[in-house]
């Protein structure tokens, strides 16, 4: 596979995404360790990530000299890209002016070699768009280097050693603004690494499905069942792999949207014929909610109640069963990933199943911890769990207690439940799913007076709050065609008791979040 070192850029990731994409295993290390996996792992190709820092900051990351030296092809982008001209005795320099956004690239541009015939380009057009953004840029490449494209404002927008095989490209072929990027990773991991594209996850399920039956055997496995894509797609790969050696809890909060803790015992215990134990806590969490408006202290509760339940459940089945030996989790690669940068600011205490129950010996069964999100979906399809289960929008641990502001109650989240009911049915039908990133209904703890008929009412407000994003981590406001909006607002009004006034979240995030607590 491919090493992706980490120098704390923004787009990390979506360069291990990229390579996946092309078929090709990857994964992401910082920088820090990348000498010690290279020798250790022998990866057949090297990428570096974009960065903060300039090459002659104090205390800029950098890599050893070595590490070139290896004969393993590296492909430096951005900052990996100054860094390799840096460290080969290259020239780095710092302009007063910041290259960013599109920009037109040109091939060649070495003297000696107009007519470049670059690898890299191989099948690219000669003059394409590319997306730029960085201050420092290489000016002289170091010895034995050529360059292989410029742009009217960097006269280094890629540089090459072919015999060494050491590429580096200044512009960001990772993001979709430069089109012709993902051809030009390609080139780089089929032509220039000679990498395989055997990483597809129908292989990935079936090899785990096999590797699962040897590690469990014939021992039993513990699941918490969210009915989330990760750990649903947990659970049934597990459960094809060892069938009834694995039972899963489902805790049913009391917090999920309509009907939804029907459907997952409909789906996975029915259709999939999976032992699942449904823990109705629904009164216990209301209980401790009660008289709790404060949206930290309502995500802490319903963290500490979940692990609370799941541990006296786990405990029950764990003497019943005569021991347990793995507990599964749906932990993903987006969370153990190392990230090169420092700790962010805690904006909401996001909740997930918590770690293991510390009074029974249980190991961690994580089969999907190398994954990516959109990779984990896909396991899904292959192993047969439906698609509009897999590809449903995100749905937040602390479930509708964040969409229901102030003290929550039975009668509010009815109002919720019902409203973002009809709300999904309308995008649903309109066909706006995949549109939509997400999309749902608050209820402010507001209420207004209206008329209905000929009297005056007194009723709540609720907000419909839908959103585009990538990866929730920005996100604008969805536009929803009018129609479609009028068609909701009116059926949630005429259908949901106790509403008589609908508004439309219009903020983007940031400044706002997407949920509302
Ligand atoms: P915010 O509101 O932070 O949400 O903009 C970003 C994305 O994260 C989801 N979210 C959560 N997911 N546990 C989760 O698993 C949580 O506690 C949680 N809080 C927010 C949110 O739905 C959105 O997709």
């Amino acid at each position: 596979g491919i090493l992706v070192v980490d120098f704390g850029g923004q787009y990390n990731q979506l360069i291990a995404r990229r390579v996946r994409e092309a078929n090709v295993y990857c994964e992401i290390v910082s920088y820090s360790k990348c000498l010690d996996r290279v020798k250790e792992s022998r990866p057949e190709g090297i990428i570096f990530t974009g960065g903060p820092a300039s090459v002659y900051e104090e205390g800029a990351p950098t890599l050893p000299k070595e590490l070139f030296e290896m004969g393993i092809p590296v492909l430096g982008i951005c900052y990996g890209a100054q860094l390799m001209a840096h460290v080969l005795g290259g020239e780095v320099v710092s302009p007063d002016y910041k290259e960013y956004g599109r920009v037109k690239l040109l091939q060649g541009g070495d003297a000696a070699s107009k007519d470049c015939s670059s690898l890299l380009y191989k099948d690219i057009a000669p003059d394409s768009i590319c997306w730029m953004s960085h201050t420092d840029y290489i000016k002289q490449v170091p010895e034995g280097f050529v360059v292989s494209s410029y742009t009217d404002n960097c006269p280094t927008a890629s540089m090459e050693h072919v015999e060494k095989k050491l590429y580096a490209v200044q512009f960001h072929p990772e993001v979709h603004h430069t089109p012709f990027g993902q051809d030009l990773l390609k080139n780089f991991l089929y032509n220039v690494c000679g990498c395989e594209p055997t990483w597809t996850m129908a292989n990935f399920a079936r090899t785990k499905i096999e590797e699962i039956k040897k590690i469990v055997g014939d021992k039993k496995v513990l699941c918490a069942l969210s009915g989330g894509v990760d750990s649903s797609v947990a659970a049934v790969l597990v459960h094809q792999a060892i069938g009834d050696n694995l039972t899963c809890i489902f805790v049913d909060h009391g917090l999920l949207r309509k009907d939804e803790g029907d459907q997952v015992m409909e789906v996975y215990g029915k259709q999939f014929h999976m032992k699942i134990k449904r823990v109705n806590a629904q009164q216990r969490f209301l209980s401790k909610l009660a008289g709790i408006s404060d949206p930290e202290t309502k995500r802490k509760i319903i963290g500490t109640e979940f692990i609370r339940v799941f541990e006296e459940e786990s405990k029950k089945l764990y003497e019943e069963e005569g021991g347990i030996d793995f507990l599964l989790q749906g932990t993903i690669y987006p969370d153990v990933v190392e990230s090169g940068t420092g700790e962010a600011a805690v904006i909401k205490s996001h909740h997930n199943v918590g770690g293991l129950p510390e009074d029974m010996k249980m190991e961690l069964l994580e089969p999907l911890r190398l994954l990516f999100k959109d990779e984990v979906r896909k396991v899904g399809e292959e192993i047969g769990i439906a698609s509009e289960l897999v590809w449903r929008q995100p749905f937040p641990g602390p479930g509708l207690a964040i969409r229901c502001l102030g003290e929550i109650t039975e009668e509010k989240l009815a109002i919720i439940r019902e409203s973002d009911a009809i709300l999904r049915e309308e995008v649903r039908l309109n066909g706006l799913e995949r549109e939509i990133w997400q999309y749902f209904t608050v209820l402010p703890n507001i209420r207004s007076v209206g008329v209905m008929g000929d009297f005056r009412t007194y009723d709540y407000t609720v907000g419909i709050r839908a959103v585009t994003s990538v990866d929730g981590m920005t996100s604008d406001w969805a536009r929803i065609p009018y129609d479609v909006l009028e068609k909701i607002s009116n059926r949630i009004v005429n259908e949901v008791k106790g509403v008589n006034r609908i508004v439309y979240d219009v903020t983007s995030k940031p400044p706002s979040t997407i949920e509302w607590e």
